[in-house]
Parts: structure tokens; sequence; C-alpha cells
């Protein structure tokens, strides 16, 4: 099979609609991407899936939007102040800026060549700043989050008085997170504009442990529900220096990205640290009160933590393939699970006479109600196949000169390439069957 690498999917993504540089026609904007027509489905419907599985499937996990912007003192309190750092070198030759962690200080400078050219490691702080109001000095200082737990954390007591809900509980958020990243290679991999879906599960002390360790299990499964190829995943635990300042213990699901292994998620054990941290800078009591028992108490937090956007480039990674067929023709194809597809339905008409064209077109409104469709009339059958398996839409139906006579249509499955006559009133039972059985491609 042949190897999937970074250039493939950058190229198909930049080719069909997928991903874009940031400002392309300037130049571009190292470290940020735009998802165009397919790429923002593709995330929008990673994000519903995770959202799906963590609020509807759960019963005590509800969902929040905190805002981007928040109180500076959010991020003393928090430590990201003083700990949220890289350490990093300069080249005094060409002042290109590198993580000291991710090369070797013996040797030339990776951009201009030179030799002994580094500074010593200087710690520097991830955290994008600007102003709030119309004056820009100390006090006006705001940050771009680095994180969207944070949020959580501050409308943990607003979520307790308003919601009824009881320990142990999650609060879940889907939204943007900034970090000023020197290294951002990679593709959208590690950018400085990126989306995270965090839950932050809040337990009693002592049953930290245990909740920790059923979280690692459900985000496991969470992957394999998706489709992922298991055998490309992977854990991780942290050891003590790689911990996060705000961590107890720590791990990370990783998946074999073309670049290889690197981390998707991270399943972290923050005890009571944030909660106690905001409480003391706040001065706002954030205990909590049992009410059968009285007992009262800071809630540890078991966090769940995955990227939205480094997700999307794992779907990408684990569907993309280069097919040989039988005769030696090469398809390119994208293995989807139908539930993340960007488009779940083609209908494409065999020809446009006849009323076929018409019928077709009726056909795509009513499977709208239910579906992502897309209506492709032009070009040979087979070449419409193709260029809906290289954006991974798992079924095309085709209407044809039987249509008008029995009222069946050919479901083709992108997969196998299989094709089955299914009766038009059939059509929209067996699409959200097969959907719901998918199961993915052996290899
Ligand atoms: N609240 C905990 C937290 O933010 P993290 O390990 O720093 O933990 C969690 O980040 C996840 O966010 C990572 O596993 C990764 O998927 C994603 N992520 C972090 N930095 C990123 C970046 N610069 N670009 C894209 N995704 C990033």
């Amino acid at each position: 099979m042949a190897e999937t690498t970074m250039d493939k999917i950058v190229s198909l993504c930049k080719r069909r609609g997928f991903i874009f540089q940031s400002s392309e026609i300037y130049g571009g904007l190292s470290g940020a991407w735009d998802y165009g027509p397919l790429g923002v489905q593709l995330k929008n419907n990673i994000r519903d899936f995770w959202w799906k599985e963590m609020t509807q499937m759960h019963d005590n996990i509800v969902g929040l939007d905190a805002s981007i912007l928040m109180h500076p003192k959010v991020w003393e309190a928090s430590g990201h102040v003083s700990n949220f750092t890289d350490p990093m070198v300069d080249c005094k030759q060409c002042k290109s800026r590198f993580r000291a962690d991710q090369i070797d200080l013996t040797a030339a400078c990776p951009h201009c060549g030179t030799k002994d050219s580094f500074t010593e490691p200087r710690n520097f702080n991830l955290m994008f700043s600007t102003h709030i109001g119309a004056v820009r000095d100390e006090g006006s200082i705001v940050y771009l989050r680095p994180e969207t737990a944070q949020g959580i954390y501050l409308d943990f007591k607003n979520v307790v008085q308003s919601s009824r809900v009881k320990i142990p509980f999650g609060i879940a958020q889907v939204g943007k997170a900034f970090r000023n990243e020197i290294t951002t290679k990679n593709f959208i991999f590690r950018s400085c504009e990126f989306e995270q879906m965090e839950m932050q599960y809040f337990v009693k002390p002592g049953s930290d442990e245990e909740w920790f360790s059923f979280w690692r299990d459900q985000r496991m499964e969470f992957y394999h529900k998706m489709g992922i190829n298991p055998s490309s995943l992977r854990w991780h635990r942290h050891g003590p220096d790689e911990l996060a300042f705000y961590a107890k213990d720590a791990y990370d699901i990783q998946y074999l990205f073309p670049m290889g292994w690197q981390e998707l998620e991270g399943v972290h054990n923050r005890t009571d640290y944030d909660l106690t941290q905001h409480q003391e800078f706040s001065g706002k009591d954030l205990s909590y009160v049992e009410q059968e028992t009285n007992e009262r108490y800071i809630p540890y937090v078991v966090e769940t933590s995955a990227g939205l956007t480094r997700n999307v480039l794992m779907a990408l990674s684990d569907a993309y393939e280069e097919e040989t067929l039988e005769g030696g023709d090469v398809r390119t194809v994208l293995h989807f699970h139908p539930a993340i597809a960007p488009i779940t339905v083609a209908i494409l008409p065999l020809v446009k006479k006849d009323g076929i064209s018409e019928l077709s077109q009726k056909l795509e409104r009513e499977l709208r109600e239910d579906f992502a469709t897309f209506y492709d009339q032009g070009g040979a059958i087979g070449r419409r196949y193709r260029r809906m398996d290289e954006v991974g839409t798992p079924y095309c139906v085709t209407v044809d000169y039987q249509t008008l006579d029995d009222q069946t249509v050919t479901l083709r499955f992108r997969d196998s390439m299989e094709q089955v006559r299914v009766k038009l009133d059939d059509l929209v039972a067996r699409i959200r069957l097969e959907t719901k059985q998918y199961k993915r491609k052996e290899g």
C-alpha cells in the first residue's frame, strides 16, 4: 500500500477545499489555517460527534460556552502567567527562534548553518496578550485563552447553583484556544489558533483515581466508535518531567500521524488545584456541599482534553488511502466514518435526459432533510464516483432508466465499491442502517 505522507494530505486538502493556509494571497501567516467548505463540515461533524458522546450519552454532563477573554487574574491564579512557558533559544546570526527541547543545541543552526550561535535557553510565555478598552497600559491587559478549561472552573459555582447537578458531574466545552507556538510545522497539527474539546469532571476527593481510569477507557472507546484504526492509537503516560504544572497524573492518547506517534488528547488528574487557586485569588468560596451528608469540600477534577483541529488532521490521516485496483488503476479514497464524512450521500443521474435529471434533483431535495447531500451530473459516472471517493462520501445513489420503471436506484458503497438496488421508499432507512452498522475497512 502506498505510504500516506503529510504532503499528500496537504495537497488533497487544498485541492478539494478542506483546508487553506490563512492569508495565502499575502504570503500566508504561519500557525493559522482556514477550513474550507468540506473542512468546516468535517470539523463540525467531529465536534458534534464529541458533543453528543459527552453530553447526550451521559446524564451528568452539561455544556458551557464561556468567553475567550477573561479577567487577567484568571491566568495568574491558574499558574499560566508564571508557568505556561517553553524554553527557547535564538540564533545570534539569523535571529531564528527554536524550542530548546526540540533541537540539538551543540549542532549548527538549522536555518543558517552557523555553529555555536545559540543564546542560552530562556523561558518564553505562550499566551497571546492584548488590551481591552481605550487605554493601553498594564491594567488593561487581557489574554487570549490558551485552554478552554479555565472558563469551566470560573463557572463551576454558577452551574452547580443553576443546574441541580450533583457530584460526580461534568461540564463540557468546545472552543478556540490560542498559543504563541514557535514551532508550527506539520500542517494543522500545532497551530497558534486552534480548537479544543474539553470536559472537566468534578468528583469527590479520594474517588479521583477511579474516575481517572473510567475516563481513560471512555476516551479510547470514543475513537474506536469514530472508526479510527485501533492499531494507530496508543497510550502514553507522562513521566515526572513531562507532567504539566497542574497535573498529578496524565495520560496522552497518541495517534500514529504521518510524522510518527504524537499526542491527540490528554486525560489529566488536575486534583483540586484549579478550584483552590481560583478560590484563593478571587476570595469567593468555591467549595461544594453534599446534600445528604452536609460534607463540604473542594472537588477534584478529571479532565479530558482533545484538540478538535488536531482531530481533523487525525481523521484525514487515518482515512487516507491510495488503493490499487484490479487492472492497476489507483484511486484516492478517504474512508471517513459516515457520521463524520462532510458529504453523506451523492446523487448522480446516469444521464441528463428523459426526465432523469429532474427525478434526481427531486430525490436530492428529499434526502437533504436527513443527510448532507451533493448533486453531481457532470462527466462520466466512473469519474464522478472517484471524485466522491476522494472527499470521503460513503454513499452514492445513481438514478437511471430502470428507476423510471421500478422506482429503484443503485446504492454504491465507497469502501467496497459494491452496488445494490434499493427501492426509493427504503433509501433513507437503508442509509441510516448502513451508517449505524458501519465497520471500517480492515487494513
Ligand atoms: N486543558 C489542558 C490542555 O490544554 P494540552 O495537553 O496542553 O492540555 C490538550 O492540550 C490538547 O489540545 C492536545 O492534546 C492537542 O490535541 C490540543 N493542542 C494543544 N496545543 C495545540 C496547538 N498548538 N495546536 C493544535 N492543537 C493543540
